[in-house]
């Protein structure tokens, strides 16, 4: 959470930063601000609200000139979203200023210490803490800025992306990471940091990915230097090329970044089955999976640990795994597993499915399931992020930069890369037939062509969130693999309109849903030709006998639903196992078109983050 931007080199800071800034929004929108340094001073402007608040603030406060700026837009930890508790921070003195990511955990104790000394404070963040305390630090002992950050950091518990400018050292960057992303751009005589790579993409494709417990030093027209935090001692840089491009993380004529990423399903299956599904040969091929399958077929069972959407698509890997390779799994929230002490032995395998690969949460399950012994496998979608590096192998989901904050491609090709493990693994095993293996190859090489399909019911689905837009609650019910998917329709409504949805196996409604079930209530029920179609019928049935609101995500041509049901959309028929994958679209649909029709922000709704650095 929080976007931090840094410029330093010959051109104009501010334009940099302002769009970077926006490309980082998804990280946080509750403030913004920005630090520009002009040869003289350091003009600081910031305040509540997103960066086109930022920007008005800008023209009426402070000069843009400055080739040395930084920039942020926060997601609110301590201190609530105002003016006052925007970054940038600065020290007492006014010498400094700080942008962070992250929470300093001991900044009580910290705060304390430093008021006893005669600081004051103006903000009641913990970040206005940090910088006060390189500062003491900083005079105390008489330092350059570097070595007052590293030694300062060393006094602190917690985690951080930070970026501090001195107004003494008019051509230099220290930042530091441990725990929240920081990238450094490496261009021709200048430098650029962000929190990912998307705010200099269209200026180089050079990037060093500081490690955690790493600082570097940024001097214009000097070598970067990175240190250890801990020892101070120096790192060898790994420069690494950017894959991603600037049409990536653009609109493309689309109104939203969701739509977008919606429409991009097809291609971003494709993608992420390309090279590993090769039917003509009949088999599939994962590198990460071939390296390491001793481990998977000794394994006792599977447990798989994430957060939100990522957590949805582990719950439709756990019937795919058990169905298809019949290994037991376990589907853990990674907020709840980090602290429960759990079972874990090195005949385990824990599968973290993480889109940004940064939720901390989920690194922390992580670093637990290691520390006991278990082999850890990642399914992320950003490449070099921080799961990504902490886990013993892992597949990519390759879905391409998912900026909208509700996840839509990221789901979908979550669940593409853990169907390729599960039949990887249940051919191994030898669970699964070489005709049905070849049948689902088949299958899931039509998965992109069907789901181009399932999007043609694009208008029929605004329709019909144009009827029910207004209500104040929504059902969600599913069966087998189309209960995660139930779950995910419930999650995608409540966080880009904030009507409360909810989902449910559609056999556990008559247990208390039903009870909230009268003529106003619209039920959205996955009732797919395969996969319990009678008994979900027979569930659409108690739900009219009360009247409720029925919308029947169904299979092509279907009749029985047709009848009972107020709407239906249709998606084409595919084996239930690869059914969320389809079912899945039209729910996406008809959260996106009911929130845009409520006129909220889709992309960045309140409250949310994409990247959820904090636990
Ligand atoms: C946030 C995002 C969700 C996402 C979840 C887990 O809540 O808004 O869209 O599913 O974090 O994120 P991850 O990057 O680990 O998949």
């Amino acid at each position: 959470m929080c976007g931090i931007v840094g410029y330093l080199g010959h051109r104009e800071a501010y334009p940099i930063i302002i769009e970077g800034l926006k490309r980082l929004e998804y990280r946080g929108y509750d403030s913004a601000g920005i630090a520009l340094f002009d040869g003289t001073n350091l003009n600081i402007s910031k305040t509540k609200g997103k960066v086109a608040d930022l920007e008005n603030c800008v023209e009426k406060q402070i000069s843009k000139n400055g080739n040395l700026g930084i920039g942020h837009t926060r997601w609110a930890t301590h201190g609530v979203p105002n003016d006052v508790n925007s970054h940038p921070h600065t020290s007492n003195s006014g010498n400094l200023a700080i942008i962070h990511n992250g929470i300093i955990e001991n900044y009580d104790s910290l705060k304390k210490e430093l008021i006893s000394r005669g600081y004051s404070f103006k903000s009641d963040t913990d970040t206005e803490v940090l910088i006060n305390l390189i500062e003491d630090v900083k005079k105390k002992e008489g330092l350059k800025i570097g070595k007052a950050v590293q030694i300062a950091l060393n006094q602190v518990v917690g985690a951080y992306a930070i970026a501090v400018v001195d107004k003494n050292s008019p051509e230099e960057i220290i930042i530091a990471r441990l725990g929240s992303p920081l990238a450094i751009g490496i261009g021709d005589n200048e430098f650029f940091i962000a929190s990912d790579a998307s705010p200099f993409i269209e200026y180089t494709k050079n990037a060093i990915y500081l490690e955690d417990e790493e600082m570097a030093i940024i001097k214009k027209g000097k070598d970067i230097k990175i240190r250890k935090i801990k020892d101070d001692s120096l790192v060898d840089p790994y420069v690494q090329q950017l894959q991603i491009n600037l049409e990536q993380i653009e609109k493309s004529g689309f109104d939203h970044f969701m739509l977008k990423e919606i429409y991009e399903q097809p291609k971003a299956i494709n993608d992420t089955y390309r090279g590993r599904l090769l039917r003509e040969e009949a088999i599939i091929k994962m590198a990460g999976v071939e390296d390491n399958m001793k481990k998977f077929l000794n394994a006792n069972r599977i447990i798989i640990v994430a957060c939100g959407t990522s957590w949805h698509a582990g719950l439709v890997a756990e019937y795919i795994f058990e169905d298809l390779a019949r290994i037991p799994v376990e589907v853990e929230y990674a907020s709840e597993f980090r602290y429960r002490n759990p079972v874990i032995t090195e005949k385990d395998i824990v599968i973290a499915i993480s889109q940004s690969g940064e939720t901390a949460d989920t690194l922390a399950a992580i670093k637990l399931a290691k520390s006991r012994g278990a082999f850890v496998f990642g399914v992320c979608n950003v490449v070099g992020s921080s799961i990504a590096r902490e886990t013993d192998a892992g597949a990519y989901t390759h879905a391409g930069p998912e900026i909208g904050v509700a996840s839509t491609k990221a789901f979908t090709t979550q669940i593409t890369v853990l169907t390729l493990i599960a039949l990887r693994l249940a051919r191994a095993k030898g669970t699964i037939s070489s005709s049905d293996f070849r049948h689902y190859l088949l299958e899931l090489e039509m998965i992109p062509k069907k789901v181009e399909k399932a999007l043609q019911a694009d208008a029929h689905i605004k329709e019909i969130a144009d009827i029910y837009k207004n209500v104040s609650n929504f059902l969600y019910l599913g069966r087998g693999y189309n209960f995660p998917v139930a779950l995910e329709g419930a999650l995608k409504l409540k966080e880009i309109s904030y009507i409360h949805a909810e989902g449910y196996p559609a056999a556990e409604m008559k247990h208390g849903p039903i009870a909230l079930i009268d003529e106003n209530m619209p039920i959205v029920v996955i009732a797919t030709k395969t996969g319990h179609y009678d008994k979900v019928v027979s569930n659409i049935q108690e739900i009219k006998s009360r009247k409720g609101k029925i919308i029947g995500v169904v299979t092509e041509g279907d009749i029985t639903v047709r009848e009972l049901a107020d709407h239906i959309i249709e998606v084409p028929d595919t084996l239930e196992s690869l059914s969320p994958l389809l079912t899945t679209i039209p729910l996406q649909l008809l959260s996106y078109y009911i929130a845009v029709m409520l006129g909220k922000n889709v992309d960045q709704p309140r409250n949310l983050a994409k990247s959820v650095t904090v636990e």
